[in-house]
């Protein structure tokens, strides 16, 4: 028998497939913390978790029989592949279950951004007419400066060129014809997107390399009047240098769906400002993506069980001996 431990809510799409697999059990466990999670994963093969759940390494030290960790969704910061890669544990995500989600979410913050319905909308509520006060920017010929163009920044792309914006693209791993293709201009370096672009949005995970990317010097080499989207993860964005650059206009204002923190603490200074506006990490947030990651996860993570099928594996071009040996009987 199967076992496979879920440790946040998944839709019942998913659950129904794990429930009509042969040689298949689950229990579901939400909201444990890590020591919780570590005294509890180590009868179960197979672990799935969302955001909500953080699988460090005193988890992965515990989870003996674990062969399999499926994130339904896309960003695995909060795994510790290297760990589980060590241990000989396949990391799994679902690359493509909400990235169309995320994408209508930073067009979303993009426009209403541009056009401050958020605070609009507020003084509204407040009983207030305030037409001049609000008056916006238009998007239309605008040049909308894409970090990041993989999976979910080619999909935002695609829809700002619908809006008829021009889309630069920063991405050392993309070539010059698949940006043609896409109908983007592949800038070589950073600088250049900085200095060109009225809009910057950001598409790249939060590693090493990423965090702090968007800093104080990366502000400075910005258009004056940018406007900054971020729906990737929180440190990516630099938060002081942000309300720094907001502080002295270079930057006009921001859509922020991730923070450094989440939730961010109610004194943040980012939340006091009104040229920000910001969502609570509702990039993957909709009835579609939370069901088309939960039920990709679910065939992954059995398929991987029952048959040894590898997909959308994070950690398999960096196997360590121990993964290699727990993967020979299906690699061979
Ligand atoms: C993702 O990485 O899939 C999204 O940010 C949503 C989430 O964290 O669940």
């Amino acid at each position: 028998m199967h076992r496979i431990l879920i440790a946040d809510k998944l839709a019942k799409a998913g659950l129904e497939i794990l429930r009509a697999a042969p040689d298949v059990e689950f229990d579901e466990a939400i909201g444990l913390k890590p020591p919780e999670l570590a005294a509890k994963v180590e009868p179960y093969h197979g672990l799935i978790v969302r955001s909500g759940s953080t699988v460090t390494g005193e988890v992965i030290a515990a989870a003996n029989n674990l062969r399999v960790i499926g994130r339904a969704g896309i960003g695995v910061d909060n795994i510790d592949v290297e760990a589980a890669t060590k241990k000989g544990v396949v990391v799994m995500n679902t690359p493509a279950g909400n990235n169309i989600t995320t994408a209508e979410h930073a067009i979303s913050m993009m426009l209403a951004l541009a056009r401050s319905i958020p605070q609009a909308t507020a003084s509204m509520k407040q009983g207030k007419w305030e037409k001049s006060r609000f008056t916006g920017s238009e998007v239309f010929n605008k040049t909308l400066g894409v970090v990041g163009i993989g999976n979910i920044g080619s999909l935002v792309a695609e829809r700002a060129l619908g809006l008829k914006m021009r889309v630069l693209a920063y991405d050392p791993f993309i070539t010059e014809e698949a940006a043609q293709r896409l109908g983007v201009e592949l800038v070589k370096t950073l600088d250049d997107l900085y200095a060109r672009s009225d809009f910057v949005t950001i598409h790249v995970p939060l590693n090493a390399e990423t965090r702090g990317l968007l800093n104080d010097g990366a502000f400075a080499k910005m258009k004056k009047g940018v406007r900054i989207i971020n729906c990737a993860r929180g440190g990516i964005v630099d938060e002081a240098a942000l309300a720094a650059a907001i502080g002295t206009g270079t930057v006009a204002g921001a859509a922020l769906d991730v923070f450094s923190q989440e939730p961010p603490p109610a004194e943040h200074p980012l939340l006091k400002l009104d040229q920000v506006i910001c969502t609570p990490h509702l990039g993957a947030a909709t009835d579609e993506a939370q069901v088309n990651v939960a039920v990709a996860i679910a065939h992954q993570v059995v398929n991987f069980l029952r048959a040894g099928v590898i997909q959308d594996a994070v950690n398999v071009p960096s196997m360590t001996t121990e993964l290699k040996e727990a993967l020979a009987p299906y690699l061979s």
